[in-house]
């Protein structure tokens, strides 16, 4: 297992894992995901962030600790950024092995410690600015950045070498491999790590968006040279790329980009049929989009480029006099995740009565979207339907360019 050197004292140790969901419901048995923790070495050592019990990940930092020399034993503070037990299942093995080890997080933090791991001393709360003299020039601070991901989280920043280690913030699915630094991967990883990116905030953090922007200006007063988050690359060259991604990220939360996500579940093809039409009209009008059958795929990529998105055109056929059942799902997670502020067209077949429109509109309320009006069709759409949900797609289309 290697080390990652990010300067002198300071070292990346990573695990990657590949359990089949993150927070028990996000795919990433195919990108996998790396938790990252960082070993500073003062005159005193401390470890910022641990790792999850998941698989093998602890044995997998232990083994890069022992590269360098180190033990459990060693370590004189750990440094917990954020609860979560992706980065803190270890700390109940972690705390027998080393019992002296002083754990330091915030108020919400060790009050997470004492609930989850039944650790009651040899903890430290810290406040904001607090600070934690390692000797040998490092000076950590602590600055709390609540809801990025859950109340209690905080970043620590090492003033003498710039380096902000920021736990879920600027953090992405996807393992690392032998490589942690971003100059260290190609244009075609990058486009695949800007993809997990995306659908790793869209997944675990779109609820927070106004928090994020509240610790993306925070950070604005510090000379960052390195940002080296618990889940990802770690950037130390072209830092700024990740920063802008995560502003940009967060301002989707109020208008997204000039695109349509097209979301749509159909049972024997008249849903998809109308679908067909409104796509021919979004085509002409030039407005790109992307396309995710339900439930077909899974719902963390729909969220992704929903989130992103300025327009989604929402094809659900009514299912005993209410909405489709995978595409109910599909809802509530979008009022879940807060995916806000969108132009949205919805169309469907139904059987008798229909139903689906009635339960959506009841759904859609506290979304805060521009909803064109909603267009059914019992059976199969008929030619007259074809060529008014063609008109519906320019529409929608239009809209959002104008957008
Ligand atoms: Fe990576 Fe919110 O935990």
């Amino acid at each position: 297992m290697k080390i990652f050197p990010v300067s002198q004292s300071i070292f990346c140790v990573h695990a990657d894992v590949d359990p089949t969901f993150f927070e028990g419901i996000w795919p990433i048995r195919e990108s996998g995901v790396s938790l990252n923790c960082f070993v500073i070495r003062g005159e005193k050592t401390a470890l910022i962030d641990l790792t999850s019990d998941w698989t093998d990940a602890s044995r997998q930092v232990v083994s890069a600790l022992t590269s360098i020399g180190l033990s459990l034993k060693d370590i004189d503070f750990l440094i917990l950024n954020h609860l979560e037990p992706d980065h803190t299942g270890f700390l109940r093995k972690f705390h027998r092995e080393n019992p002296k080890c002083e754990i330091i997080s915030t108020v919400k933090g060790i009050s997470l410690v004492k609930s989850f791991y039944s650790i009651s001393k040899g903890i430290r709360a810290v406040k904001d600015g607090d600070t934690l003299d390692l000797g040998k020039g490092h000076i950590l601070s602590f600055f709390e950045i609540p809801n990025v991901h859950w109340p209690e989280t905080m970043v620590t920043w090492d003033a003498a070498s710039g380096v902000l280690f920021s736990c879920d913030a600027f953090g992405s699915f996807g393992k690392l491999g032998d490589r942690v630094f971003d100059d260290e991967f190609t244009e075609t990883e990058h486009a695949a790590f800007e993809k997990e990116s995306l659908r790793y905030y869209a997944d675990i953090l779109s609820s927070f968006s106004p928090f994020v922007e509240k610790a993306l200006e925070k950070f604005k007063s510090l000379d960052i040279k390195c940002v080296a988050p618990s889940h990802g690359v770690v950037w130390r060259k072209n830092l700024q790329v990740i920063i802008d991604r995560y502003a940009k990220y967060a301002s989707y939360a109020r208008a997204g980009e000039k695109e349509i996500t097209v979301v749509w579940s159909s049972m024997y093809g008249n849903t998809k049929a109308g679908l067909d039409a409104v796509i021919r009209g979004i085509e002409q009008e030039g407005v790109p989009y992307s396309i995710h059958r339900v439930p077909d795929e899974d719902v963390s990529y729909v969220l992704a480029d929903a989130y992103k998105s300025a327009g989604l055109l929402i094809a659900m056929p009514t299912y005993e006099y209410a909405m489709f059942p995978p595409m109910a799902y599909v809802i509530d997670l979008f009022r879940r995740k807060h995916i806000f502020n969108k132009t949205v067209l919805r169309i469907g077949s139904f059987g008798w009565v229909g139903g689906a429109k009635k339960e959506y509109e009841t759904a859609i309320t506290p979304l805060k979207w521009n909803s064109l009006e909603s267009y059914e069709w019992a059976g199969f759409p008929a030619e007259t339907d074809l060529l008014a949900l063609e008109e519906k797609g320019r529409e929608l289309a239009r809209i959002v360019l104008g957008s």
